[in-house]
């Protein structure tokens, strides 16, 4: 059991669930495994892997991470249903420290219209199902989605039964965002005196009214020792309370708060790179802790004041969250050594072939540009990843233009087949033809919804980001792409959509080939890239 003590708040980060289920934000196996690596670095208490029975690739994923993941409890969510915790118990069954996650939703609105279950069945499902949990695991934590708006004599009752049961924390989520911090607090203050001290109380907070973070810390108030989180604040509709806040404002204000988490916070700003460069969600650059003006000063009176004392304008210090932009690292002469040694510092540990294709990755970008800062480095260690590459490669891109008037010339070279396609188009601009020539030979069709630009380092040969998102069969697909020239940026990034395009249709034709019923009266899972 996750040890509580009175000051300690465990860290549950669920990037991986409820972060990868806001739209755009869906990862590859190897990105999850990338992104639990740094989760466990940062030093997170809990990594919530997914929703093994959602989907094939969902279950495998958390296999995989519960399978590489050392240190850290690795959670696996299921609905109050037994098949749902045989599937979850399945993939996280050999981590070193597993923890089942039961959930299921208890407010009036949930049982009549969604569930169509009346209290009493509630009740009895909570039993049977955090029993069954226990059948097999030891750490069960259960949810009573929902909790904010269920009827609190109902919520005593749901939560006594699942402590009954055997449950080990209890997760009172505020899943729409309704809450008020003075309500949150006295939620958890109300459970905390009615429940024995070995049952942690957890928080699990939305952003719909931008309270997350506040309620989250309210909960820790009212006696919560377990915060539920994203990186970035990634996740449903306007997301789940950020980590980097939470933790930094506990840490920040230890004076009001009397409690500590186990989070190397230098590992808050590489973290939330990674994150933002795999989920293709830049964070904006006001964005508190990880922004890129979370540390500007830009006032002449303010700059001043810095200058003279940090602590004028300066409630952190950069350092402690790991803002230390712009150093000067590598070259065209720099070798293997170099960028091993640089990408370790990073925090990414490099296998042989990956450290070649990142070495010539670096002295192909040297040639372009004169130096290749930690961000460029990051950028590229953060594209090494073959088995999200693919099938489609890029082999050769030209483009004209003339003011609006612009053609673009590509050729793409199937990975596996071999097979050459060539496509010309025009359009609006370089950015919209070579998209249009790319779509074209792919023979998809794509509905462009958003472009973004950004730089991912510093100087007039800065690498450039792009950041695309189209609609295709009615699911948004975001796509990214990184070069010192823009229009090459975007065509990446169109490149990035296809495969995932592609590799969805053929994962899907996988799943259809070998169907597995779900029951009808249970909550609709859609299919994610
Ligand atoms: O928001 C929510 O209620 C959830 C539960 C599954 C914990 O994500
Ligand atoms: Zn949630």
């Amino acid at each position: 059991m996750p040890t509580e003590s009175r000051d300690h708040i465990l860290i549950f980060d669920t990037t991986l669930r409820d972060g990868e289920q806001s739209p755009g934000c869906s990862m590859t196996l190897p990105e999850k495994l990338r992104i639990a690596r740094m989760l466990e670095e940062l030093g997170v208490d809990i990594i919530e892997a997914g929703f093994p029975i959602a989907s094939e690739g969902d279950f495998e994923s958390v296999r995989a991470v519960a399978a590489q993941t050392e240190r850290a409890r690795v959670c696996a969510l299921a609905r109050a249903a037994d098949d749902d915790i045989d599937r979850a118990w399945e993939a996280i069954r050999h981590a070193a420290r597993p923890r089942l996650h039961v959930f299921l939703a208890t407010s009036a609105l949930h049982r009549e219209h969604k569930l169509r279950l009346s209290r009493p069945e509630i009740l009895e499902r909570t039993r049977t199902a955090v029993a069954l949990a226990r059948t097999v695991c030891d750490d069960v934590e259960f949810s009573p989605e929902d909790a904010s708006r269920t009827e609190p004599e109902f919520l005593a009752e749901v939560v006594a039964s699942a402590v009954e049961a055997g449950a080990t924390t209890i997760n009172l989520p505020d899943t729409v965002g309704y809450a008020t911090p003075a309500e949150y607090r006295s939620l958890f203050a109300s459970f905390r005196a009615a429940l024995p001290a070995a049952i942690t109380l957890s928080a699990h907070c939305h952003d719909d009214l931008g309270l997350a973070v506040a309620n989250s810390l309210a909960a820790v108030e009212g006696g919560a020792r377990q915060i539920e989180c994203t990186i970035n604040g990634i996740g449903e509709r306007a997301g789940n309370a950020a980590l980097e806040e939470v933790v930094m404002a506990l840490r920040t204000r230890r004076d009001r708060f009397g409690v500590q988490t186990s989070i190397n916070t230098p590992r808050l700003a590489p973290t939330s790179r990674a994150v933002a460069t795999i989920t293709r969600s830049p964070v904006a650059r006001t964005k508190a802790i990880v922004g890129e003006n979370a540390f500007a000063h830009e006032a002449g009176i303010h700059q001043h004041g810095v200058l003279a004392c940090a602590a004028t304008y300066e409630i952190m210090n950069p350092r402690d969250v790991g803002v230390d932009r712009g150093t000067l690292v590598l070259g065209k002469h720099s070798g293997r050594h170099a960028v091993r040694d640089r990408a370790r510092q990073l925090g990414y540990t490099l296998t042989e072939p990956e450290l070649d294709a990142v070495t010539a990755a670096v002295k192909r970008l040297a040639d372009r540009k004169k130096s290749v800062f930690d961000e460029d480095l990051e950028a590229i260690l953060l594209s090494q990843d073959p088995l999200a590459s693919g099938p489609w490669r890029m082999e050769s891109l030209r483009v004209t233009s003339g003011g609006a008037d612009a053609t673009a010339t590509v050729r793409l070279v199937h990975i596996e087949t071999e097979r050459t396609v060539t496509e010309a188009a025009a359009g609006d601009g370089p950015v919209h033809a070579a998209f249009r020539a790319l779509t074209r030979a792919a023979s998809l069709q794509l509905r462009l919804v958003g472009f973004q630009v950004r730089s991912v380092s510093t100087g007039e040969d800065a690498q450039g980001e792009a950041i695309i998102d189209v609609r295709h069969d009615g699911i948004v697909f975001r796509g990214r792409g990184l070069s010192t020239d823009i229009v090459e940026a975007a065509a990446l990034a169109t490149l990035d959509i296809i495969n995932r395009v592609q590799r969805r249709a053929d994962n899907l034709s996988l799943v259809r080939r070998a169907p597995r019923a779900i029951d009808a009266d249970r909550p609709t899972i859609t299919l994610r890239d």
